[in-house]
């Protein structure tokens, strides 16, 4: 049987979905942990749909690819193939250890959308040798005091499980964000749902601005880790300064467009944009995340832009399985042309990764 691929849903609710019923232990403290993890484990394997289907093979689902060689294309080592219980056992440990990794934390982030467990998954995967690098930027992130659960020292003891997944599609858009990047100068970035990704950092210069959209909550917070990070790594400083953050509600087409128009004041004259999403649009409702992208397009060109390309791993509005004919009609329909040599089907529920470009570009 296929994992039901959901849509407008979050990574952190399939998971939590695949547990929903599960009696989570309410006293560790008592317990010892052997009991504890018994007792996870049986909650999670009675409550999966088919929990010993292995995650990462999908026999009955047209057109995606085998997981060993998405990761193969994206230049990282593949996850490893386990039972659906273990990666769901692992989601849900992880999801209570990181509220406690925050705890005496000033910055206070809170996992949005689970954005803060997904920068803990990147600093794991940036420590790690069949990761994938960031600089260290995803790391300087973190706690002090906790973040050594993920040091270099550690990182190699965790399984390849969803860093690994992660890691792949960030991959993907490292690469093609650089090649975007190169068509046209001068050049400019905005991500849309940028969460606590740490890519503009990496990208930013003087001469090449960056803007970053998200909840304005979460734009706080992500202030105070970007903070953190510079003055671990004060190279990050002159980048730091070429980045603009803007709080906005990206559901509400209305806002989201006035968000976007604002970017474009912020870039200048930028003859390329780039435009990054990254597991955003699983969380908007489909027209939300439909007309998001086309605001995107077209305010871009507005402000000047000649090349806009949208490059994403993300789940495309309305795009149930993972047809590139399916991905390019939908595309078109926001002033999109899909770069077919780009289209990389993956599994997961940011299941499509590509590179578009707006049909002048
Ligand atoms: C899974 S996280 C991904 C973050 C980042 N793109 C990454 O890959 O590291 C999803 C992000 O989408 C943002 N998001 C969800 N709904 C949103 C909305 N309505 N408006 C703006 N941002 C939203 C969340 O705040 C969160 O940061």
């Amino acid at each position: 049987m296929e994992t039901p691929v959901a849509s407008n849903s979050s990574l952190g609710q399939l998971a939590d979905a695949d547990v929903e019923n599960a009696a989570a232990p309410t006293r560790y403290g008592s317990m010892p942990m052997a009991a504890v993890l018994t007792g996870l484990l049986m909650a999670t394997t009675t409550a999966l749909k088919n929990p010993w289907r292995m995650r990462g093979a999908y026999p009955n689902r047209p057109g995606m690819p085998a997981v060993q060689a998405v990761a193969a294309s994206c230049g990282v080592a593949p996850p490893l193939m386990t039972p659906k219980w273990v990666w769901a056992t692992a989601w849900r440990s992880s999801k209570r250890v990181i509220p406690l990794c925050h705890r005496w934390d000033p910055v206070a982030p809170a996992d949005t959308c689970v954005n803060l467990l997904v920068v803990w998954l990147k600093a794991l995967s940036g420590n790690r040798r069949d990761g994938l690098a960031d600089g260290g930027i995803s790391y300087a992130f973190l706690p002090s005091v906790t973040r050594w659960i993920v040091s270099p020292v550690l990182a190699w003891l965790y399984p390849r499980l969803h860093h690994q997944n992660i890691a792949m599609r960030s991959a993907f858009l490292e690469r093609a964000v650089a090649a975007e990047l190169s068509t046209s100068e001068p050049t400019a970035l905005v991500t849309l749902g940028a969460g606590f990704d740490g890519r503009s950092l990496r990208f930013a210069t003087k001469h090449r601005p960056c803007v970053e959209l998200d909840l304005p909550q979460v734009i706080e917070q992500k202030r105070g880790l970007v903070a953190r990070a510079t003055r671990r790594l004060p190279q990050l400083v002159e980048p730091a300064a070429s980045i603009t953050y803007l709080g906005a509600n990206l559901s509400d087409v209305t806002e989201a467009r006035a968000a976007l128009k604002t970017a474009m004041t912020h870039i200048g004259r930028a003859d390329t944009v780039v435009v990054i999403c990254e597991a955003l649009l699983i969380y908007l409702p489909t027209h939300s995340a439909t007309e998001l992208l086309r605001s995107a397009v077209e305010e871009a060109q507005a402000a000047g832009a000649r090349h806009v390309s949208v490059c994403f791993a993300d789940a495309l509005p309305g795009v149930k399985g993972v047809a590139r004919a399916d991905a390019e009609a939908f595309l078109s329909s926001v002033g999109l042309v899909l770069d077919a040599a780009t289209w990389t089907p993956k599994p997961g529920l940011a299941r499509h990764m590509g590179v578009a470009r707006a049909g002048s570009s």
